[in-house]
């Protein structure tokens, strides 16, 4: 990876759990554009489903991209991660409200055990270091603005998992003999094209643009720091490449907006309204979340650069040309 500040020479592979996802997908365009020679690994094949097919074109398209169909759980993975300069850890159950219950099994091996796969064969073949997609989830809900030194607070499964794996990656790094640098990120909200389908942003515009209603759980009030995916992704790059150590980092844009002004500013940017269907406040979703991102813009020298007005209509614009193409 190629880093305007970073003076080490450029690393060449690197491996991207979750390459099949959201974030993952725009992860590994960026890691080819600078440069890298870029390893994928998903459980979902890409021609699983259309979305899938699409997040992944462009790198498919790419000499230098290749992607491994496999579950991190069962697959070995020591031949796989050796000569990379960095595993990028992004695979996962994301979903906050769906991790309630019988599901927790499949959050717990996918988020926590398939972590722990994950660092162990990092070890064995002595990959220098891991960046580790975590949450703003394991804040809990917030008064003020979260530093990474807040007391974390998880109030949901998910996020509870999500603390787990954090953990795991403190562990492993922080043993003796460990050559292992762990840099976790905790991502807040994020959104851009491609996003996952069962996200805020991505359902008002469809809903606006005339899909199905959108179920809006509770008053409107809740309020997320929205987060752009491509910013998301220069810090997952630069936490690869700074000369940082074990460390965990928030990325999050610093603002926090309700889910009522979200939906205005799609009203505005479409030119329709959101029709909306009414659900009580689900149970894990928290109140408010806010980054304090002064430890990234210290350590990473990372700083958001995209404003939540300018990336909900990048997004528009991609479902707009999505639409177009069928
Ligand atoms: P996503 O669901 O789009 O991508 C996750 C990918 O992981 C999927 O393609 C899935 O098939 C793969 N995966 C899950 N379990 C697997 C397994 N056992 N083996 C192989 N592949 C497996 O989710 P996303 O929104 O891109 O999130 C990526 C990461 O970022 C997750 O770790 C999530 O917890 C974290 N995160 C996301 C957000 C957000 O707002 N999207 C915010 C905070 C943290
Ligand atoms: C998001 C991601 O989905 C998680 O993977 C991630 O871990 C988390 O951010 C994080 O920051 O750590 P969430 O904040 O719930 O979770 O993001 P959205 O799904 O976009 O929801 C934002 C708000 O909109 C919530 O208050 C939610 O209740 C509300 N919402 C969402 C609705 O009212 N209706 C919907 O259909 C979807």
């Amino acid at each position: 990876m190629r880093h305007g500040n970073d003076q080490r020479p450029a690393p060449t592979r690197v491996v991207v759990t979750g390459a099949a996802g959201f974030i993952g997908s725009h992860l590994v365009e960026a890691l080819l554009t600078n440069g890298n020679t870029v390893v994928g690994v998903d459980r979902r094949a890409p021609d699983s489903d259309p979305a899938t097919t699409a997040r992944l074109s462009r790198a498919l398209k790419h000499p230098r991209f290749s992607l491994v169909t496999a579950d991190l759980r069962t697959c070995p993975l020591t031949a796989l991660f050796r000569h990379s300069h960095a595993v990028f850890h992004l695979a996962a159950l994301p979903g906050v409200r769906g991790s309630w219950g019988e599901q927790f099994g499949e959050y717990t091996s996918c988020n926590v055990f398939a972590t722990e796969r994950v660092l162990s064969a990092c070890e064995e073949a002595r990959v220098p270091r891991l960046v580790y997609a975590s949450s703003s989830s394991v804040y809990g809900s917030s008064a003020g603005a979260t530093h990474e030194t807040t007391a974390p607070h998880p109030e949901s499964p998910y996020a509870v998992s999500k603390l787990a794996g954090e953990q795991l990656c403190l562990a492993h790094a922080d043993q003796a003999a460990s050559t292992l640098t762990a840099v976790v990120l905790r991502f807040f909200t994020v959104y851009g094209p491609r996003q996952r389908p069962d996200m805020l942003i991505g359902r008002a515009l469809t809903a606006a643009l005339g899909g199905p209603e959108l179920t809006l759980y509770g008053d409107g009030g809740n309020s997320r720091d929205f987060t752009y995916v491509g910013d998301i992704v220069r810090a997952a790059v630069a936490a690869a490449t700074r000369p940082v150590g074990t460390s965990v980092l928030n990325v999050g844009a610093g603002v926090s907006t309700s889910v009522a002004e979200v939906l205005s500013t799609v009203e505005e940017l479409t030119g329709h309204a959101v029709p909306v269907t009414r659900l009580p406040a689900q149970a894990g979703d928290v109140d408010t979340t806010l980054a304090d991102r002064s430890r990234a813009a210290e350590l990473l020298g990372w700083a958001p650069r995209t404003t939540l007005r300018q990336g909900i209509s990048r997004q528009l614009a991609h479902l707009t040309a999505d639409s177009l193409r069928l």
